[in-house]
């Protein structure tokens, strides 16, 4: 047989690929829609839910989209840091007044909050040095794929303990205190997703103290700026970290608190040592942009942007944030009223908290009770209703473990 001509027997290029586990938390979607009982429960993904049940596009996004309809006139190009005025509206809200001042801080628009992510990992990689990335345990199991597969080395901390329902800060300053100067910390800024448990000021600040005296490099997510205590609340770790480091990465997403989820909007923000070494570091993340997805998507961006300069809008998306934010409150008391070992939800924040269920027992509610929610016992409190909460709270009550039952 002439050379280049396949032989029959030969695997085909993707016939060598093997089957993949399907995404878990993605997975639970279909699960939950292909529920047909009525009292059934999606508890799972982490998207905002009304009273209603629905995760209705803002008020504010709408009426930016009609504007956007009327008054955008080009789809041309807009580079690799794609809308630049949304990642300069954005910058206040992460940092501050003072923080959006401080020329070593650059950003460019990145597809949502994963591509932050991503994008962030692959500068580290390009900065060499034999960084490390240190990871809390448990995280959003997306973190570790995602980040990893930029071919960084990863380190674990301890973060929480499901069972004693508490945040393991000694343990967590302990291995952090053996990090290598230049080792990158990812946290939280906010709504620590899977467990709602965030640091408090005082522990964000010792965390500060080290990064600084250590000299680490924090990386932090914020993806659920607004929905635990508001804004600026939500804000404080973040600003603290940066500002107590030298260098440090913000990976911001726009998906959860403009409910833009599929439209993928989020920012990476770097702060370099210096104004000239950000610019470096700007042409470096375009750099890198362009070699994954060229350039961002515009639309979710967009429709930000015109949010943030329309003052109107502007002020009834705070309104409707605040809203949102109330409601998950709300929801957290109820559960936390509803017996003493459910108090703790009361004092976690955002879309979730994490029930100390085997994965058996969060199964066992999914054929029982329709109950969805993810296997480490993670459930989106957002997707429980007035109605509902009551019937959740039983359900999961019987499941918890014996030790735990009283
Ligand atoms: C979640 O944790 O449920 C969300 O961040 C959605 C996702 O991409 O996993």
């Amino acid at each position: 047989m002439a050379e280049g001509f396949i032989l029959a027997d030969e695997p085909r290029l993707f016939d060598r690929l093997e089957a993949q586990p399907s995404d878990s938390l993605l997975a639970l979607i279909g699960l939950a829609k292909a529920d047909t009982r009525p009292e059934k429960i999606d508890v799972g993904v982490g998207v905002y839910r009304d009273a209603a049940g629905g995760t209705p596009i803002l008020r504010c996004v709408k009426a930016a989209e009609k504007i956007l309809l009327e008054t955008q006139e080009t789809k041309s190009y807009l580079g690799s840091e794609g809308d630049a005025r949304f990642t300069e509206l954005i910058k206040p809200i992460v940092f501050g007044g003072q923080g959006a001042r401080d020329d070593r801080i650059v950003g460019v628009q990145t597809p949502g909050g994963c591509g932050a992510l991503r994008l962030g990992a692959e500068l580290i990689r390009a900065s060499g040095g034999g960084t490390r990335i240190y990871v809390g345990q448990p995280t959003w199991p997306n973190h570790t794929p995602l980040i990893g597969a930029a071919g960084v080395e990863m380190a674990d901390y301890p973060y929480y303990d499901k069972t004693t329902r508490t945040v393991l800060f000694d343990h967590m300053m302990e291995a952090l205190g053996a990090a290598r100067p230049g080792d990158v910390v990812l946290v939280h800024g906010c709504c620590h997703n899977p467990t709602g448990a965030d640091l408090d000021l005082n522990q964000w600040r010792e965390l500060a103290d080290l990064i600084a005296a250590r000299g680490l490099v924090p990386y932090v997510d914020l993806a659920y700026q607004g929905l635990g205590n508001g804004l600026e609340d939500d804000a404080a770790g973040t600003r603290l970290v940066v500002e107590a480091a030298e260098q440090a990465l913000v990976a911001q997403s726009c998906d959860k608190n403009f409910g833009l989820y599929r439209e993928r909007t989020g920012a990476l923000f770097i702060k370099a040592s210096s104004t000239d070494q950000a610019r470096v570091t700007f042409g470096n993340l375009i750099g890198l942009a362009r070699t994954m997805w060229s350039m961002p998507p515009d639309h979710g961006a967009a429709i930000v942007r015109t949010v943030l300069e329309t003052p109107e809008l502007e002020a009834d998306w705070r309104a409707e944030l605040k809203e949102m934010l109330a409601r998950i409150r709300g929801l957290r008391a109820r559960l936390a009223a509803f017996d003493p070992r459910l108090a703790y939800i009361d004092e976690q924040n955002g879309m979730f908290s994490m029930l100390p269920l085997s994965p058996e027992a969060v199964v066992e509610l999914r054929a029982s009770h329709g109950i969805y929610m993810a296997n480490s016992g993670r459930f989106n409190v957002a997707g429980l209703s007035d109605e509902n909460v009551d019937y959740f709270a039983r359900a999961v009550v019987a499941k918890l473990p014996e030790a735990d039952r009283g």
